[in-house]
């Protein structure tokens, strides 16, 4: 068997391996991510409160080292994220001295920030999330309220594709969401998707996020969650893969080391994932982790505050997991 040395290198026929960075791990993680990685993604360096924090005042410097150490590195990048309900500094969404926002004044503001950001990103990105997380989780309505739904009505998605694909035709659009896998939501998020591509708005794919723990979603969910948006004949990317040692409920923050137990655990899943995710690579374009290694994950803060977490195939060492040699032993 041949000796691979890289991620990358081993998924080359597969898919592109991404990672999420932010101004420290792009530092601290320079030589995992020139070894193993073809793909980066700003964990929040490129989101609209880190963009265009002011109305018309565009600050790109963090996100620019960020795409020149890409392209230095002959590294492709996602953009992250447009439209969101998220990460959105508060004056988009009001008008003049404490007067309504209009819907034309919405959109508005929606092109030109779309606008600005594509088309000053060119080299080296090959997909944006034009819209992020517009689902409802719960229920049976479709949309989440949100400032731009509400404002602007539930054809604001619409609009930001279609603004995006005037910025930039020539990059992948993307619809990102979470809990992609579980029943209920997968199938709102199919139906949001399906009704897009018949009415010819120019979206390329859907990405799925795949914040997992060890034992949730099943395997057969994902399973279905990927042959029902490949369905649909777009391209699918998992964008912010993370597994989770704890269940999202989960409240204890006592571990200053995660169990064996646990880790074994967790190789065992990535192995299962991973296989699954080959089966699909007709369909899958990029395999993105949300970080690098175990030295920093948001996980360490969230769902649980000071909850310290292990969710990926590199140690707090940046030395591979057990997680990391059972992805790269496949026939
Ligand atoms: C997270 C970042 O990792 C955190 O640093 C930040 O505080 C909040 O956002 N879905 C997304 C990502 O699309 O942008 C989020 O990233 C995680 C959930």
């Amino acid at each position: 068997m041949t000796n691979y040395l890289s991620l990358k290198d081993r998924y080359a026929d597969y898919f592109r391996i991404g990672a999420a960075v932010n101004q420290e791990t792009i530092l601290t993680e320079e030589e995992l991510l020139k070894q193993h990685f073809n793909s980066l993604t700003a964990e929040n360096e490129m989101k609209f409160e880190h963009l265009q924090p002011k109305e018309g005042i565009f600050t790109f410097e963090k996100a620019d080292q960020m795409a020149s150490f890409a392209k230095e590195n002959q590294i492709e990048m996602r953009g992250h994220t447009l439209v969101w309900h998220n990460q959105t500094p508060q004056w988009v969404f009001e008008g003049n001295k404490g007067s309504l926002l209009t819907r034309q004044q919405l959109l508005n503001r929606m092109e030109s920030h779309i606008k600005t950001v594509m088309t000053h990103f060119k080299d080296p990105f090959y997909t944006w999330d034009v819209v992020n997380e517009a689902v409802e989780d719960r229920g049976s309505q479709l949309l989440r309220s949100s400032p731009w739904s509400t404002i602007i009505g539930d054809d604001f998605i619409d609009h930001a594709f279609y603004f995006a694909k005037e910025a930039r035709p020539d990059v992948k659009l993307y619809y990102n969401d979470y809990n992609e896998s579980s029943p209920v939501k997968r199938e709102k998020i199919y139906q949001l998707v399906k009704s897009l591509v018949e009415r010819d708005v120019p979206i390329d794919g859907i990405g799925l996020q795949c914040h997992w723990s060890l034992d949730t979603p099943a395997i057969d969910d994902i399973r279905q969650a990927i042959e029902r948006y490949a369905s649909l004949g777009l391209s699918l990317e998992i964008t912010e893969m993370d597994v989770s040692v704890f269940e999202f409920e989960n409240h204890r923050t006592d571990l200053t080391q995660a169990t064996k137990e646990m880790l074994d655990k967790q190789a065992a899943r990535y192995d299962q994932i991973f296989s699954l995710f080959r089966e699909y690579h007709q369909h899958i374009d990029t395999v993105t982790f949300w970080g690098v290694s175990d030295r920093y994950t948001w996980l360490n803060d969230f769902p649980v505050e000071n909850r310290k977490n292990w969710p990926f195939i590199f140690d707090e060492k940046g030395q591979a997991k057990e997680s990391f040699k059972k992805i790269m032993t496949f026939k």
